[in-house]
């Protein structure tokens, strides 16, 4: 009876665990199509901050290799690129920029981006006000 305990309660979830490291995820970083043009100031701030999840120019973190870890990190970043690319930036209509720089200043607003989580395990790509004012303006002001 214990023996059979101790296999349900670790065996079994040990097993699991490594079981789900070989159904195969995709961490693709698709060719850089025509990335974001802007002052390097404000590219440095968005590289930190965001290019992790809105760009092709993923920086894949050793935990993204372990799964069910890996399955949340390749959602997020699929659905960032989806919304936001900045790798595709100069692809898009000018009234698709304009409508997505809308977008990034709500979120910065809001405190929306770059997510919790992800400044949790990267504290260097929490905005300080300064950066987020610096982005506002070039947002206000630049027509790409
Ligand atoms: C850890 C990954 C991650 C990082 C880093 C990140 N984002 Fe996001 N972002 C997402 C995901 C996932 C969504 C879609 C779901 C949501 O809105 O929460 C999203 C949504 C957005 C949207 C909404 C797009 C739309 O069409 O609704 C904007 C704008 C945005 N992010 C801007 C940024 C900016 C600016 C930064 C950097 C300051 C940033 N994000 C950093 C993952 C990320």
């Amino acid at each position: 009876m214990r023996r059979m305990l101790f296999r349900i309660i670790f065996v079994i979830p040990i097993l699991a665990f490594i079981g789900i490291q070989y159904i195969e995820v995709d961490r693709t970083n698709p060719p850089v199509k025509a990335d974001l043009e802007a002052p390097m100031e404000i590219k440095n701030i968005f590289r930190t901050s965001c290019y992790d999840c809105h760009s092709n120019q993923t920086r894949w973190a050793w935990y993204s290799k372990v799964a069910p870890i890996s399955w949340m990190i390749v959602d997020d970043v699929n659905e960032g690129r989806k919304l936001l690319n900045f790798s595709e930036w100069g692809t898009l209509f000018s009234e698709k920029r304009e409508e997505l720089k809308k977008k990034i200043w709500e979120e910065l607003t809001a405190d929306e981006m770059p997510p919790g989580n992800y400044i949790y395990l990267h504290p260097g790509a929490s905005l300080e006000i300064i950066q987020k004012n610096t982005l506002k303006k070039w947002l206000q002001n630049s027509n790409y």
